[in-house]
């Protein structure tokens, strides 16, 4: 793609000037304005794998209040980072589908918020996965999420959507896992959740604000955490296989992991299970987006699991002075400890079963009720204009309005120097092809990452669900600053 490689060069040209300082200065970069330079340190690492609290439903029902506060121990440290219940991650929610979650919402925060279930496919009204809700400091609000039946077994997580304040709450510590139980087991040995997120803390424990600069490029953390766990050690028998339910909440950081001396089989995507697993040396997580993989270690020893430097681009200079670079070294976010010997590994399973059906396949006539383009755009300027079509976000305006039923096929397009995570909340799409000719495939899925300067084609079935919603950035950072936009199903 040599659109992309002019456009990266023109805009290091530009960045130029701030290299010096950035090269120099990698510490606390996040922190922009007011930094402290200091690199956040964690209290302990390597320790073994911890997994917050699980909460399962009984009799088709889970209940539970989830009070959002600051002040939760993170990577060995007492912080001020934020938590749910006093934790980050918040309790791993277990659900079936047809399962009824009421969730109890307590703000204890000084600013307003809201609850997103990332992935499920639910209705967006009401008191259900309505991302236009606030919830005021020292409010409450009952939530009621209604699963259908054949709502697909996998994983998928929780977290705030008060437009303004997503990025610092996500970033602060508020996040879960959801997994809707069903589908095979792998008769794994080992069924855990390694949610992947990224913080800044200072000397004190108190999380590093991002400055406009950080914002613009989406920050990241100085420190990778597993379930709040800084490098911890997932233990393992040799010849045994394990399942890994991985969650990017990372803010902006996009996940580029592999793990030494293995390869990871990947058995679902975004919570839906793949016709057949696939073999990675590599697995790219986009924020928002979660993988199912089987690690199947045969020798005993240490392996770590490594995030490598993913070079997601950069917003340009726009008057703000030097901006950092996504690109940072290969960090370690884990280790594999495995015990024991053995001579062979558990065997895999051939096929898997498809949890929701795939929309008509891309050439099937007839089968596209309706097309439409949505661009990723940056204006110029302080603040960067970030939006989609050429404009910020506003709740009051919808942006795509289509009847209850119809599939549809979305070009989305990046007219940016930047990769956009795009993302819509409660309809699942399929990928049917994209500017780079990879990344297709006959799963649904709810985050793809769409390259600088290039474009997917989607399908999406609004088979279910009228109501209004949104899709977006899944930068975080870009999200509040206006990179989302609203989409009104109407029955
Ligand atoms: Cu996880 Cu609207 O996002
Ligand atoms: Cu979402
Ligand atoms: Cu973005």
């Amino acid at each position: 793609m040599t659109s992309r490689r002019v456009r990266r060069r023109s805009v290091l040209t530009l960045a130029a000037a701030g290299a010096a300082s950035v090269a120099a200065g990698v510490t606390g970069w996040v922190t922009g304005i007011g930094a402290s330079g200091e690199r956040s340190e964690p209290g302990a690492s390597g320790e073994p794998i911890t997994e917050p609290e699980v909460l399962s439903s009984e009799d088709g029902v889970l209940a539970l209040t989830l009070t959002a506060a600051p002040g939760v121990s993170l990577a060995g440290r007492r912080t001020s980072a934020l938590g749910y219940g006093g934790g980050s991650p918040g309790p791993t929610l277990r659900l079936r589908p047809g399962d009824v979650l009421r969730i109890r919402l307590v703000n204890q925060l000084d600013q307003p918020t809201n609850l997103h279930t990332h992935g499920l496919h639910v209705s967006p009204r009401d008191n259900g996965d309505n991302p236009f809700l606030s919830i005021e400091p020292g409010q409450s609000f009952d939530y009621e999420f209604e699963l259908p039946d054949d709502h697909p077994p996998g994983t998928f997580w929780y977290h705030p959507h008060r437009h303004g304040y997503v990025a610092d709450q996500v970033f602060g510590g508020l996040a879960g896992a959801i997994v809707v139980s069903g589908g095979p087991d792998f008769a794994a040995a080992a069924d855990r959740l390694l949610l992947i997120s990224d913080i800044s803390l200072d000397g004190s424990g108190d999380v590093l604000q991002a400055g406009p600069p950080a914002r613009m490029l989406g920050r990241e953390g100085d420190l990778v955490l597993v379930n709040g766990g800084h490098r911890p050690l997932v233990p393992a028998r040799a010849g045994t296989l394990q399942r890994w339910r991985l969650i990017n909440t990372c803010t902006s950081r996009v996940l580029s992991l592999r793990l030494e001396g293995h390869r990871l089989t990947q058995v679902s995507s975004d919570g839906i299970f793949l016709p057949a697993p696939v073999e990675r040396d590599r697995l790219v997580l986009a924020p928002g987006s979660r993988a199912d993989v089987l690690v199947r270690p045969l020798d005993r020893g240490r392996y770590r699991l490594v995030t490598d430097p993913f070079d997601r681009g950069h917003p340009g200079m726009g008057g703000m002075g030097p901006t950092p670079d996504t690109a940072s070294e290969p960090i370690t976010v884990a280790e594999l400890n495995v015990s024991g010997r053995a001579s062979a590994r558990a065997p895999l399973p051939e096929t898997l079963p498809e949890a929701l059906p795939a929309p008509p396949p891309s050439l099937l006539p007839g089968s596209v009720e309706n097309r439409r383009e949505i661009t990723f755009t940056m204006g110029m300027g302080m603040g960067m204009g970030f939006g989609f079509d050429g404009q910020q976000f506003d709740a009051r305006r919808t942006d795509q309005r289509l009847p209850l039923g119809v599939t549809e096929e979305w070009l989305v397009s990046n007219s940016t120097p930047m990769d956009h995570p795009f993302h819509l909340h409660v309809w699942p799409f399929q990928v049917v092809e994209t500017s780079t000719g990879s990344g297709t495939g006959d799963t649904l899925r709810d985050v793809v990452l769409v390259p600088a300067g290039g474009w997917v084609r989607l399908r999406v079935r609004f088979s279910d669900f009228a109501g209004r919603s949104v899709y977006h950035c899944h930068i975080l950072d870009h999200e509040d600053l206006g990179m989302m936009a609203t989409v009104q199903v109407t029955s």
